[in-house]
């Protein structure tokens, strides 16, 4: 297995791992009506916006897993407003303008990602402050537990830090206690923690 830099013949691949890994690790496939939405909402926009920080594992059989990052992420958001998001509103409806939206609690998980695609997050300002930079990581079965993880991290790490970066944050579901260990292992720590999700951040060599 490789890692290797992202080609954009990867991105149909890339939004099966999103999706395959997408219920805190787990595969979420038999949970979307439409395949697609994950991927619009966590790795679409990452890999269109900011290719040349879109990490691959490949095995010989294709991608298998990514590493993600945005390097500033206030900037990401205001880019994803104005290029990214657009064209995904008019083809997803805003679920809660919806006769019978009874809130996000009670959303299927396609409602669940068009409410992301017109409500995203905004990152709270004390956590871009001192991590400006945000990544996701996902790994299908096949290349989990081997040590590419840490290797998938450091390189995005090392291209973070090579773009002048002084910090990086990421959001991880509660319940993915796995990949919260994982990132505590690697030296993040506990920033936030909400409802359903734990900011975790890692200052980055030009800024500890
Ligand atoms: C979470 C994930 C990225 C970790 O990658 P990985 O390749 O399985 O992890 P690695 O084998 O590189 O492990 C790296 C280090 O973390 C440690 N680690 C991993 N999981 C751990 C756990 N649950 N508890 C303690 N340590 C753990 C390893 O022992 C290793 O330590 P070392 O390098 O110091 O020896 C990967 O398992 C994955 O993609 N899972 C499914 C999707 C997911 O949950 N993504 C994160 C969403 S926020």
């Amino acid at each position: 297995m490789q890692i290797r830099p992202f080609h954009e013949t990867d991105t149909d691949a890339l939004y099966g791992v999103g999706l395959r890994t997408g219920d805190s690790g787990a595969d979420a496939s038999a949970q979307f009506r439409d395949p697609k939405l994950l991927g619009h909402v966590f790795v679409g926009p990452y890999l269109a916006l900011e290719p040349e920080l879109a990490f691959v594992l490949a095995s010989p059989a294709g991608p298998i897993g990514y590493a993600l990052g945005a390097l500033d992420t206030l900037r990401f958001e205001q880019r994803c407003e104005l290029l990214w998001w657009p064209p995904l509103r008019t083809a997803y409806p805003d679920p809660s303008l919806r006769d019978g939206w009874t809130g996000r609690s009670a959303a299927s998980p396609d409602d669940e990602m068009a409410y992301l695609i017109h409500h995203p997050h905004a990152t709270p300002a004390e956590v871009v402050q001192r991590f400006p930079s945000h990544l996701h990581i996902d790994l299908l079965p096949a290349g989990q537990g081997q040590g590419y993880g840490r290797r998938m991290i450091e390189t995005l790490l090392a291209a973070l830090a090579t773009a002048g970066s002084t910090g990086v944050h990421l959001a991880v579901a509660t319940e993915n206690t796995r990949a919260i260990e994982f990132y505590r292992r690697l030296g993040f720590e506990d920033l936030l923690v909400r409802p359903t999700s734990l900011l975790m951040g890692k200052p980055l060599p030009a800024g500890t």
